[in-house]
This record gives structure tokens, C-alpha cells and sequence, in this order.
């Protein structure tokens, strides 16, 4: 049995070390609204704005309490496109998460494909959680080099 390594099986372990800890750094995980959570008249526009860029891989992570007496019921769609995002219109609108969803950890979502508009709005209230209360922003996830 040969022992060592040769140089050649060295250097491709050193490179699967480097590529897996780069892996491991190139994804972050956003909890949506910071410790504001998911919520009623918090300003997600303003949110995402400050939160600067976000990158393929990322995940956002949606927490919000499941509806009870005091709590109101929140959701995650995902709108097909600006139009319907500026108007709160869910039409073609894709439930990613329901109103139970978010409790415990969140609701996750990775963010796969890079340059594409991801329009996220809570539908609940007939669309207040949207119009009035502020729960609709957009990311476009960067590549990370
Ligand atoms: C939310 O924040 C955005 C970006 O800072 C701002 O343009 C907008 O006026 C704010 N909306 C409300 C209703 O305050
Ligand atoms: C939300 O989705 C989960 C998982 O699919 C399901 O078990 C639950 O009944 C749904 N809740 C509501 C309020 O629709």
C-alpha cells in the first residue's frame, strides 16, 4: 500500500477544501425585515433597500406567527411581475408560503436564479397586508463572484 499523498492528489484536495468553504460562505440567510419579522406597517421597501445587495443562494427566511385572537394571518406570494407588485394584484400569484407557514423558524426560500426580479407581497386582508400595510418588496439576486 502506498502511503502519502501525491502531489497531484494534494493539490485537488486543497482545491475541494478551498471550493467547499467557499460554498459555505456564499450563501447567506436574510431573515425578511430583521427582527421586525414579517409584519403589518413595516416598510419592506425600505427594508430591502437598506439590506443592499442579495446574491444567488441567498435565503430569505419569512417569520410571522400563525393567525390566532390577537394575531392577524400573514402569507408569502410570489407576483408574476411589476405591474402587479406596484397595483398589490394577485392574479397568477404563486402561494410560496400560508398563513401557518412562517411560524417556528420561517418560511425559507432560496433565491436560485440570478438577474431575475423576485416580487414577494402578503396577500392577506383582501390585499391590505399589501397596499396598507406595506408587506410587498422586490430583490434581484446578484451572481457572486
Ligand atoms: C417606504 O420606503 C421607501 C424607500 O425608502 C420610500 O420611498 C417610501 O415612501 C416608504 N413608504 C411609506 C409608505 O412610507
Ligand atoms: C398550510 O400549509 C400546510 C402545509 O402544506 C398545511 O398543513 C396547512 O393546513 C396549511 N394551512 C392553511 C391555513 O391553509
Amino acid at each position: 500500500m502506498k502511503m502519502g499523498l501525491s502531489l497531484a492528489q494534494g493539490l485537488i484536495l486543497l482545491v475541494t477544501a478551498a471550493t467547499m468553504l467557499a460554498t459555505s460562505q456564499a450563501a447567506d440567510t436574510i431573515v425578511v425585515g430583521g427582527s421586525e419579522n414579517w409584519r403589518f406597517g413595516f416598510n419592506y421597501t425600505d427594508w430591502a433597500l437598506k439590506q443592499g445587495p442579495i446574491f444567488v443562494n441567498d435565503k430569505l427566511v419569512f417569520k410571522y406567527d400563525p393567525p390566532s385572537e390577537t394575531t392577524p394571518p400573514h402569507n408569502v406570494y410570489l407576483l408574476p411581475n411589476l405591474g402587479s407588485f406596484i397595483k398589490c394584484d394577485f392574479k397568477g400569484a404563486k402561494l410560496l408560503a400560508n398563513a401557518t407557514q412562517g411560524s417556528g423558524s420561517g418560511f425559507e426560500y432560496t433565491l436560485m436564479k440570478m438577474w431575475r426580479p423576485l416580487y414577494f407581497a402578503s396577500s392577506e386582508g383582501n390585499g391590505a397586508d399589501c397596499k396598507e400595510g406595506m408587506m410587498k418588496f422586490f430583490v434581484v439576486p446578484l451572481p457572486r463572484w
